[in-house]
């Protein structure tokens, strides 16, 4: 597809509808976003012990997280290099000392190096040579993580995971300082919800806030009304009625839009987060006994609500998860949900980490079945001739440049879907691509 017919794509104010329906342009992310930025895989603490993997796709890619034998972990294309069948099942376990192929036996070392094929004596005069790399598994390019969190690059060049990340490492910081040793590990398995919609869809859901109390009108009505009659609102209850505060609230929350299309969504600071209930109160003693009360504030305070890591998904710092978000075709995407648990922080932490998943997020959850179905009705309105373009124009013109990135002077801005397509277009067009395509 030329340059010049995909920049047409995506105008300041809007973008055409063909970038959630049109197979080839999924097919082009693939390569060129999902090929060459750095992508989340997994947590360091889903492979704990040498052998334990977990596999995952990137893009279109199935991978296989691992740790190898010197205790690093890598990320390898889950192919044999015999047959080309997938070495482990989808899932996470551990292969012990080595990778063997279920089909032929074909052994690898956990780092993917070849190891043995049965029957050396077949290939005497043959090319086949155990020490060249067409006769591995094939690393990912490249491999970062940073506390704890493991990404991959499909691209041998571009930046480092640091700067690509930019200001959102700011929440990986703040999920992990929730625990007083600085550390976080995934705890039980994930939630998976498959959405019939395009994989960007979810990036600009979740910095949305004119939909909330719209979308969400059925699950924060029944909380107010059950709070009301009980005498109380339990936190059950509470993040559930979030949603349905005025436009004025959500006029106040800041939009933050870093480079990369990556982002969040802040409340301003809140020192009374650290006391405002018994879970909070019990967390804050235990954070304070580490970092003293002042530290212990400033970390329980930040406002923090979704954040945006572009092409890998949205991790919670108050409620400790991470919803990665994997692309399957044009309009299917799996959505898993990882939830972490703060290391040496109070079980009641964990408690209401999954209360809040299971409430908000889950396939069970009141609250993100609104949001689902919403997508898909993008997805199949999109799909008919009713008119080609989607509308971003909300505060267009009024967002401020900082030295990296935007920020909002309202929380109601479509400042993160612009910013998002700016980066998207930035990886469709970048120099070369069209040259590699036709080639
Ligand atoms: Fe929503």
């Amino acid at each position: 597809m030329p340059h010049d017919e995909l920049s047409r794509l995506v105008r300041e104010d809007s973008v055409h509808k063909r970038v959630y329906t049109d197979p080839a342009i999924f097919e082009l992310e693939m390569e060129r976003i999902y090929g060459q930025a750095w992508i989340y895989v997994g947590h360091e603490s889903q492979v704990k012990a040498p052998g334990d993997y977990d596999t995952t796709r990137i893009g279109d890619q199935d991978v296989i997280m691992v740790r190898a034998a010197d205790g690093s972990v890598k990320v390898l294309y889950n192919r044999c290099a015999h047959k080309g069948a997938k070495l482990v099942a989808e899932g996470s376990g551990c292969v012990g000392k080595f990778f063997r192929c279920p089909y032929h036996a074909w052994t690898y070392q956990l780092d993917g190096t070849h190891l043995s094929a049965p029957l050396r004596s077949g290939f005497e005069g043959t090319c086949y040579d155990p020490t060249h790399p067409d006769f591995s598994m094939r690393a990912l390019a490249r491999v970062e993580s940073y506390r704890g969190f493991v990404f991959a690059s499909q691209s041998a060049q571009g930046i480092d995971l640091r700067t690509f990340l930019g200001g959102v490492v700011s929440s990986i910081d703040n999920l992990c300082d929730r625990s007083p040793v600085g550390e976080v590990e995934v705890a039980g398995g994930s939630f998976r919800v498959l959405q019939q919609s395009n994989w960007k869809v979810f990036y600009e859901n979740l910095s949305d806030t004119m939909h909330a109390r719209v979308t969400h009108e059925s699950s924060f009505t029944a909380a107010r009304e059950q709070s009301r009659e009980i005498g109380e609102m339990p936190f059950e209850l509470l993040i559930m009625d979030g949603n349905g505060e005025p436009y004025a609230f959500w006029e106040k929350l800041e939009l933050r839009a870093y480079h990369h299309g990556h982002g969040y969504m802040e409340g301003i600071f809140d020192p009374g987060a650290a006391t405002r209930d018994p879970v909070a109160a019990e967390h804050f003693a235990n954070l304070s006994a580490a970092h003293g009360e002042d530290r212990a504030r400033a970390i329980l305070g930040m406002n923090r609500h979704n954040t945006i890591i572009y092409g890998s998904g949205s991790p919670h710092t108050v409620y400790q998860q991470f919803r990665v978000i994997r692309p399957l075709t044009v309009d299917r995407t799996m959505i898993e949900i990882q939830l972490f648990r703060c290391k040496d922080a109070p079980a009641a932490v964990f408690d209401r980490a999954l209360t809040y998943a299971n409430l908000i997020n889950s396939p069970s959850s009141n609250v993100m079945p609104d949001d689902v179905e919403l997508y898909r009705r993008c997805q199949e309105g999109n799909g008919t001739r009713g008119g080609d373009w989607v509308s971003l124009h909300r505060y267009l013109g009024t967002d401020r440049a900082l030295d990296d990135g935007w920020v909002s002077t309202n929380g109601t801005s479509e400042l993160p879907m612009r910013n998002q397509f700016a980066a998207w277009k930035a990886y469709m067009l970048a120099p070369g691509t069209e040259a590699r395509h036709a080639a």
